[in-house]
């Protein structure tokens, strides 16, 4: 008999009679039965601080709260209970003001928390405010924590009278821009006041028929399954129906998905991806799905997918790429042929620019050859993979998930599934970040199949466990650099042999592996340059997108070897640098010529920020405590590789226009990027933002995008926005130069619908404009890329000698993306890759599933890990073909900042690692060598 404990709450002021089981947490019972969704669910474990709740005055976690643990007559107060959209609380106007939000599924959580620590001290120092959010291990994957504390300490202002809250509505006065301002993003109002439902919360909202689904995941890496058995799961209560791939191939799927591979090159045919592993089948990977219960609810739904039965014979397990490449290896894919010979391996990308460089490097005054390893970076979203499908209106299959990319991942899974794509519809539910994993299919084939064996809807959740092992990662790069550079500190020649460890699958590796070509040294003058990167199957997770796609491997490598080269030639980094920089009519490795050459001005201005660092490091440096300097540079791609195209349609109405286009939102701002864009380009018509309407993401009513990947979208969509603005306004203007308003337009019978179309166009190497084009397989050379974004980074660390342990104190970006359509969102994208970066160079990483499987473990970097002191410089060149001169921005901060940081720490200690992370053990290892 399960007893139950009645108690009387005052829930936000209200009372309220509970009756809850002792054991439940208090998290569980303020969403599912209170109904207050503001308060999230993240790690579920303490760790994430995105449930914070204040329970009579103190902060707590209540995710690890037991409802018997709760006073009778406690007073709980949640977000919902400090605020509303037209009625914000100090903290919630400033969190929106100074961009203290992204994807803002930590943002209530941040602000209980910092309630709380209001109440107690009205007058905290930024560092009360860092030690508070760091004891109460609150949490965010997006923002680098500066903005946080800068709206904390502003919102402590307002509470002490200091300063007022400026009325949002009215930041904007007429005829002001948008475009290059720091306008708050639409939806902010929404995440500071926890009414933005992300996938969790809406799916309290489905229909009461809806069942649970939980995936049945064998724990292996590598077996044969025997045996499927289901019978005794399926007779438990609340299970309506158990899945497997008998039900998709009942329907006529391939129970297959695609990826992008799509290579000549390649020696698969990029289908090797099951759905839903059968019987006779393998298991390739941890967390590979065999079957999926359906039940009434979640904890039924787990009880029955722990009494599925599966019989498995083990098989040889490869775990690193060096093990896969062996030639005794076990083959992950006996049916797929191997390249050049070489185990397991399935791809190959040739990079040949200029002359062989074997005989320049041999003869060089100064030879580095080296070998460096980055780590599988986990992407450590807090929101869990989610979504739920159901028949829609017009009997469609809808998924709704975290898919950033809906028309691929609609075209990927529909013939698996054994559906017409006009059968199939893809929406994207607000999310909790993705940071590019969500680029893979990771739960809308087994949310359809759900859907489709059972005619009911159907809700998929992982918890942070199954999450964090089931979700693709960040590809390792085991890299092989050989530069030359002549008496002078000249580059004359180098060499690059890259190895890719991507799991399982071959989804999405082409363009993956490519990178390791493209941004090969290309911050510098190189005219001679040969390099290959192979692909390789192992039994590791399957490696999908994650910011900068590529590049954070490569720099890695080449950042580093810079270093070392430098030191060879006796020079300073940043001299070595400047003195090799691409400049004007240089190219890049692919042989193209960049659209801009900012380097010379940014090195220029990022030279002063850099001496005062050093001299701030000699002067601070004690025995105990060394400081050290470290300068990187990255380069990275602003459109998809090779050509691409996007799509955005518009709609005059009477209250104002209605934007159509799938610009996927992470959390990095798709709604204020198409704000601000169509707002500067309808400056004609004095339209003002809030008149701008936005319809996303939604295959059935928005045009195909493209993906939110590869820092595309402002430019790609952007262009396409203006494109179709341009046109609305071609039709409204009258001859006399003034514009029709939408019942004139009506009443002259004048199309209100315009489409925007845009192909990624650059300049050649002549000068003429042309498309981007594809890489030649053989050489590797080409027009990829329309536009780039590029970011010198300067760390300053702190290392204690004698444990190893790294502060990086200080970091300063110099970043040029072009023209800033929102500087919130761009200092936000910054702060964000560069905190990403700190923990990919010293602290995350994802190895072992047993250990790796919660956010702690695999060193998600919390407030005091990232440094307060943040500086960002913006350079502004001007791109030709962006809009209003605009790059993206997303993924240029994490391209090279963790080899900032391991420069610094070799400066500061003598240490050099070569593979990620950089732990305290690896740097003693080092300085003792
Ligand atoms: Fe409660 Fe993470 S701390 S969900
Ligand atoms: Fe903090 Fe996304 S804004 S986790």
């Amino acid at each position: 008999m399960q007893k139950y404990h009645v108690k009387t709450v005052r829930v936000n002021g209200i009372p309220n009679r509970v009756i809850a089981d002792p054991e439940e947490k208090l998290a569980k019972i303020i969403r599912n039965q209170l109904k207050l969704t503001g308060t999230k669910i993240g790690c579920d474990c303490g760790q994430c601080g995105v449930c914070n709740v204040i329970v009579d005055g103190k902060v707590v976690r209540s995710c690890i709260v037991p409802w018997k643990s709760v006073a009778e007559d406690a007073e709980i107060l949640t977000i919902e209970g400090i605020g509303t959209p037209t009625k914000l609380h100090a903290l919630q106007w400033a969190f929106i003001v100074h961009g203290g939000l992204q994807c803002g599924f930590c943002t209530p959580g941040f602000i209980m928390a910092s309630k709380a620590l209001l109440d107690e001290n009205p007058s905290p120092t930024r560092e009360d405010v860092r030690d508070w959010l760091q004891k109460h291990w609150t949490a965010c994957r997006c923002t680098g924590y500066k903005q946080i504390v800068d709206s904390v300490m502003d919102a402590a202002a307002v509470l002490r009278g200091e300063k007022e809250m400026e009325d949002l509505a009215k930041m904007l006065k007429p005829g002001d821009s948008v475009w290059g301002s720091r306008y708050p993003r639409p939806n902010a109002v929404y995440k500071v006041t926890g009414t933005w439902d992300f996938g969790d919360d809406a799916a309290t909202k489905l229909p009461e028929e809806v069942l649970f689904a939980v995936p049945v995941c064998p724990e292996t890496h590598h077996a044969k399954v025997k045996k499927i058995d289901i019978a005794a799961a399926e007779k438990m209560p609340g299970v309506a129906k158990i899945v497997t791939a008998g039900d998709i191939l009942a329907n006529k799927g391939t129970n297959r998905i695609r990826g992008q591979v799509g290579s000549p090159t390649a020696t698969t045919d990029g289908w090797e991806r099951r759905m839903i592993v059968e019987e006779g089948d393998k298991i390739r990977q941890w967390g590979e799905c065999v079957a999926i219960v359906c039940a009434a609810t979640e904890k039924q739904a787990r009880e029955a997918a722990a009494a599925v039965k599966v019989e498995l014979e083990e098989l040889p397990v490869l775990l690193h790429v060096k093990d896969a490449m062996k030639p005794d290896a076990p083959k992950v894919y006996d049916e797929i042929e191997e390249i050049d010979g070489i185990r397991n391996c399935f791809n190959k990308r040739p990079l040949i620019k200029g002359n062989d460089p074997k005989a320049a490097i041999d003869k060089a005054a100064h030879i580095l050859e080296e070998e460096f390893y980055s780590s599988r970076q986990p992407h450590l979203t807090l929101e869990t993979d989610c979504g739920f499908g159901y028949y829609d209106e017009e009997g469609r299959l809808t998924v709704q998930t975290k898919s950033i990319c809906v028309y691929r991942h609609l075209l990927m899974i529909s013939r698996g599934l054994g559906l017409a794509p006009s059968k199939l519809r893809v929406i994207q539910n607000n999310m909790g970040a993705s940071f590019g994993y969500k680029v893979a299919p990771t739960n809308e084939h087994l949310i359809a199949a759900c859907v489709l064996a059972t005619g009911r809807p159907v809700y998929m959740r992982l918890n942070m466990k199954e999450h964090i092992v089931r979700t693709p990662k960040r590809s390792p790069f085991l890299m092989k650099i050989r530069i030359g550079a002549n008496e002078n500190g000249k580059i004359v020649g180098a060499e690059h042999t890259w190895y890719v460890d991507h799991g399982p699958y071959s989804e999405s590796s082409q363009d993956l592996t490519n990178k390791g070509g493209q941004f090969f040294l290309a911050p510098y003058h190189v005219d001679d340059l040969r390099g290959c990167g192979y692909t390789f199957f192992t039994n590791h997770r399957w490696c999908g997108a994650f910011r900068a796609y590529g590049a954070p491997q490569t720099y890695w490598g080449c950042e580093t070897a810079i270093d070392m080269l430098a030191e060879k030639c006796g020079m300073d980094p940043l001299d070595f640098r400047e003195k090799n920089l691409i400049r004007p009519g240089d190219t890049f490795p692919s042989g193209q010529k960049s659209e801009v050459y900012p380097l010379q001005a940014m090195i220029t201005r990022i030279r002063p920020y850099y001496n005062i660092a050093k001299k701030r490091a000699a002067a601070l440096s004690t025995a105990e405590v060394k400081r050290g300097v470290g300068i990187a540079i990255g380069i990275y791609n602003s459109n998809d590789d090779g050509p691409d195209d996007a799509t955005s349609n518009i709609e005059l109405t009477r209250d104002g226009v209605i934007l159509y286009n799938t610009w996927e939102d992470h959390g990095q701002g798709a709604d204020i990027g198409c704000v601000g864009t169509a707002h500067e380009a309808l400056k004609p018509i004095g339209i003002r933002p809030e008149q701008i309407k936005l319809v996303l993401s939604d295959t059935a009513k928005a045009p195909n995008s493209g993906a939110a990947a590869a820092s595309r979208c402002q430019v790609m969509v952007g262009m396409a926005i203006v494109e179709s603005c341009r046109k609305l306004l071609d039709a409204m203007r009258r001859d006399d130069g003034t514009y029709r308003t939408y019942d004139e337009m009506i009443a002259e019978g004048i199309p209100t619908f315009y489409e925007g179309y845009w192909k990624a166009t650059l300049r050649n190497n002549e000068g003429e404009v042309q498309h981007c084009t594809d890489m030649d397989g053989a050489t590797g050379q080409g027009y990829p890329f329309a536009n780039h974004m590029f970011g010198i980074f300067l760390a300053e660390v702190a290392v204690e000698t004698k444990t190893g342990k790294t502060t990086v104190e200080k970091f300063t970006l110099c970043g040029d993306v072009g023209k800033i359509n929102n500087f919130l969102v761009v200092d936000g994208q910054q702060m964000g890759g560069i905190a990403q970066g700190i923990g990919l160079a010293i602290k995350e990483d994802f190895v072992d599933v047993k250990t790796h499987n919660n956010l702690l473990a695999c060193g998600l970097p919390y407030i005091k890990d990232i440094p307060d002191d943040i500086q960002l410089i913006h350079m502004e060149t001007p791109r030709e073909f962006g809009p209003f001169g605009a790059a993206g921005t997303g993924e240029m901060p994490l391209s090279a900042p963790h080899a900032a940081v391991g420069n610094a720490i070799y400066n500061a200690v003598g240490a050099r690692v070569k593979d990620l992370p950089i732990t305290p053990e690896k740097i003693l290892a080092a300085m003792k060598k």
